[in-house]
């Protein structure tokens, strides 16, 4: 039935289908739709895991980027996701980057994009978080406005952290999207100790005001060299940083050069990243020792490769682009395969 469907998504322009499937989705805050979709989608409860010292009810979340302001979470919901990652949302909103900004590598089952963290702002996203009548893991994705200097994109997490803390089940910082300029420099030097000795600092001040302990994972780039893999594992250990992402999109194109969109700036994300994720999270995982939980995300779109993830070191799963091209049913599919 997806294919169907497919076929009308992808005759329209990547972010009009976008919207129109969070449209769609964000019905299901009606509770005769999400009944509907539960339905329709007949996703078992799945295995429950416990990561970061909280419980999913299945290791396979949303990658965020899906639902940026939130809007669909009970939608996401009904088709079983065990956690939704929503965001990257910033202290004020913004529009991102000039459209078309989004573009499908159909042959090789990838995307490119570079929104750019268009979103509505973190007051509007905590809104719709409160709302949301999901029961699984809801995390909260930061990021920085992009008129906001480098210099100071630290005090853009901490505002954010501090709005998302009480309703977030876990917060992630995004230091690693490619698509708003120098953002990836927080991954390194003392840019990187700084905002994490920032956040850590915050987290304990935060859950001593709401007597609860929220974790915060960090989200890196695939396009890191083993030296920065091995100082950027090292300073996650040394702040204690409760998880781990890996990985966001790459500015890579390797073997698909001679596809149509592939000269697009941006991202990439899909199926051409699947083996270079797995390839990090392996060498992560040996660098870690298990000290800090990794989340595996790149390019997953069956049960193989998001073994492959589990297998390098991976303990979570997160999915976007196998999701557009192979529709609700792959979140099935692993929540039914993956224990
Ligand atoms: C259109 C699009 C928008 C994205 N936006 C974000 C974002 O706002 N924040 C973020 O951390 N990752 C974002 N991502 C990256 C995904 O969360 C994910 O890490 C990446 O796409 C790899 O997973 P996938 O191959 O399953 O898509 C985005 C990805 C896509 C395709």
């Amino acid at each position: 039935m997806y294919s169907f469907i497919r076929k009308g998504i992808f005759s329209l322009e990547p972010e009009t289908a976008h919207d129109l499937s969070i449209k769609t989705l964000g019905l299901a805050k009606f509770a005769p739709i999400r009944t509907l979709l539960k339905q329709l989608f007949a996703c078992p409860q799945g295995t429950p895991k416990t990561v970061m010292g909280i419980e999913f009810k299945n290791p396979i979340g949303l990658a965020a980027g899906a639902d940026k302001n939130g809007e669909a979470i009970d939608g996401f919901g009904a088709m079983g996701f065990g956690f939704i990652e929503v965001g990257t949302v910033t202290p004020l909103a913004q529009d991102g980057n000039a459209k078309p900004r989004q573009f499908r590598l159909v042959e090789a089952e990838g995307i490119i994009n570079r929104n750019g963290f268009n979103n509505y702002g973190i007051d509007h996203l905590i809104e719709n978080v409160k709302n949301a009548r999901y029961n699984g893991v809801i995390g909260i994705n930061i990021g920085k406005n992009k008129v906001t200097p480098l210099e100071k994109g630290k005090d853009d997490y901490i505002f954010c952290l501090n709005k998302a803390y009480n309703y977030a089940g876990y917060i992630t910082v995004n230091i690693s999207s490619p698509n708003t300029p120098d953002l990836r420099q927080l991954q390194y030097g003392d840019y990187f100790d700084d905002l994490l000795q920032s956040i850590k600092a915050r987290q304990a001040v935060l859950a001593e005001q709401y007597n609860k302990y929220v974790p915060i994972a960090v989200k890196i780039a695939p396009d890191l060299t083993e030296a920065e893999l091995v100082q950027i594992a090292d300073t996650l250990v040394r702040h204690k940083m409760d998880g781990v992402i890996a990985t966001n999109t790459t500015i890579s194109r390797d073997n698909v050069t001679h596809l149509k969109n592939a000269e697009q700036q941006g991202g990439l994300s899909g199926k051409p990243l699947q083996h270079k994720s797995t390839e990090i999270i392996k060498r992560l995982h040996l660098e870690l020792k298990g000290q800090i939980p990794i989340i595996g995300s790149g390019g997953i779109d069956g049960i193989q490769n998001a073994q492959e993830k589990i297998q390098a070191g991976a303990e979570l799963l997160q999915v976007y682009s196998g999701l557009i091209y192979h529709g609700p049913r792959l979140v099935k599919e692993l929540v039914q395969g993956i224990k």
